[in-house]
């Protein structure tokens, strides 16, 4: 493994992409699926190391991405692929559905001492992020013997069946497929930079009455009787749908809403937890809310396919064989997820704490320096810069957001969009503050050839 300390900016040697990365493109054209929403740069990964990022050709990139907020410890950790292989030399698979082997109980105890839900826990072992959803579905379903859900517009859950029912962030995720598996209403996230009434600018605390009295005085007396809803699920950081923190008052208010009516409040940190926040989840910012089920997939594995669902002991009340996974809670995933967890806790949540502030402060001095560079948001390393045509009219502007994010690839920087117009930065929770300056002068460069 390369030492991240000696390479400290890209390098772009070739044309991008380059011509080994130009075959494998054609070559997946050919035989992969054309359905992933790969955006309009083409990144074709050889190595990793760190932050740093090699392609087919030997270009080296800055991964302000993280292969989509998963690669929490780096690319590669020594510490991280010593625990797989360790773990790969002893034992790699013996169906945990069928028989027992020590993993489990010992991931499912750390979980029980860092989620966010009172007392005690237990946990449910799958392969993804679109998975521990729908553990946490089929779970509300049984312990209520309920059926509706509320989910909001602009999430992302996944796209297997159960999961698309809720999943809403863009129109070509459900587009073909026609009627949702699950009786799933849509209500507004609230939103403070664009009012879901009118667009315009607003604040949390009329962003959370207005969203919160939708729910109560529209959905709970017409449609959606709340005695027949199982569950709200809730991104603490929309994630795909933009990079939008929910404020406080509304998680609050939703937990209110959920104890009043013995709905089951479901806190999605696929993308929003272990660590990335600054805290370990995204509901820790919260002023002590605790869920009823806990979705985690994404960043727990460092990049082993792991998907969690955490709930209250008494909810996990279902009967043998009603729900269980061949590779769920596959050893060497996860021995990974162990020892994340240990180096998450062991500073880089802090990490993602200090240096997302870091990262925050020099993004909002860029949104000073460009009126197309709307608003800057999130928490920790999940910050969402949004792109507009100007600040006063706040009109989204996919085509500049577009053109920043192809530009930055030319430039050597990895980030990708979300929401309509909106950048994400999800990198590695290992990233440096001088990480952080190289970036920003890149991303600054990038807005400037692209206005
Ligand atoms: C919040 C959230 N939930 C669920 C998922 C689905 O995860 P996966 O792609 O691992 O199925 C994602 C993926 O982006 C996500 O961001």
């Amino acid at each position: 493994m390369q030492p991240t300390t000696e390479l400290q900016r890209p390098i772009i040697k070739t044309e991008l992409p380059g011509p080994k990365a130009r075959e494998i493109i054609a070559a997946d054209a050919q035989y992969v699926t054309p359905s992933y929403p790969r955006p309009d740069y083409k990144l074709v990964a050889e190595k990793g190391y760190g932050v740093w990022l090699e392609d087919a050709d030997g270009n080296v990139f800055l991964d302000c991405n993280a292969g989509v907020a998963v690669c929490s410890t780096g690319h590669c950790h020594p510490e991280i692929v010593k625990a797989i292989s360790d773990q790969a030399a002893e034992l790699i698979h013996m169906c945990g559905t069928d028989f027992y082997y020590r993993h489990m109980p010992a991931l499912g105890k750390k979980l029980d001492e860092i989620v966010p839900i009172d007392g005690p826990t237990k946990t449910h072992f799958a392969n993804s992020g679109a998975e521990a959803v729908e553990t946490a579905l089929k779970l509300a379903m049984y312990h209520t013997r309920r059926q509706k859900f509320i989910s909001f517009f602009g999430s992302f859950h996944g796209r297997t069946l159960g999961a698309l029912s809720l999943t809403s962030s863009k129109k070509a995720q459900r587009l073909g497929f026609m009627r949702q598996s699950l009786d799933v209403v849509h209500i507004p996230y609230p939103n403070k930079y664009r009012h879901f009434a009118d667009d315009r600018l607003s604040d949390e605390a009329t962003v959370t009455r207005d969203v919160i009295s939708w729910i109560e005085n529209r959905l709970f007396k017409t449609t959606t009787p709340p005695e027949e809803v199982a569950g709200i699920v809730l991104e603490v950081v929309q994630g795909e749908g933009g990079y939008l923190p929910a404020p406080t008052a509304f998680v609050k208010e939703l937990r209110r809403i959920c104890n009043e009516h013995g709905i089951m409040l479901i806190i999605d940190e696929v993308q929003s937890g272990m660590g990335r926040t600054g805290r370990m989840f995204a509901l820790d910012h919260h002023d002590g809310v605790k869920a009823d089920i806990v979705c985690m997939a994404k960043g727990i594995g460092s990049g082993m396919p792991i998907g969690v669902c955490t709930a209250k002991a008494d909810i996990m009340d279902w009967h043998k064989g009603a729900h269980a996974s061949t590779f769920g809670g596959n050893p060497v995933a996860i021995a990974s997820a162990l020892k994340t967890i240990e180096m998450l806790q062991g500073g880089l949540v802090e990490n993602a704490r200090e240096v997302g502030e870091y990262l925050e402060n020099g993004l909002r001095k860029l949104a000073g320096k460009y009126d197309v560079v709307g608003d800057v948001r999130g928490l920790g390393l999940m910050l969402g810069v949004e792109f507009v045509t100007d600040k006063a009219s706040r009109k989204p502007n996919v085509a500049l957001r577009d053109r920043v994010e192809m530009a930055c690839f030319n430039r050597g920087l990895i980030i990708l969009g979300c929401g309509t117009s909106t950048i994400r930065w999800s990198p590695p929770l290992i990233l440096a503050k001088e990480h952080v300056d190289v970036a920003l002068e890149i991303f600054d460069d990038a807005i400037a050839a692209s206005i």
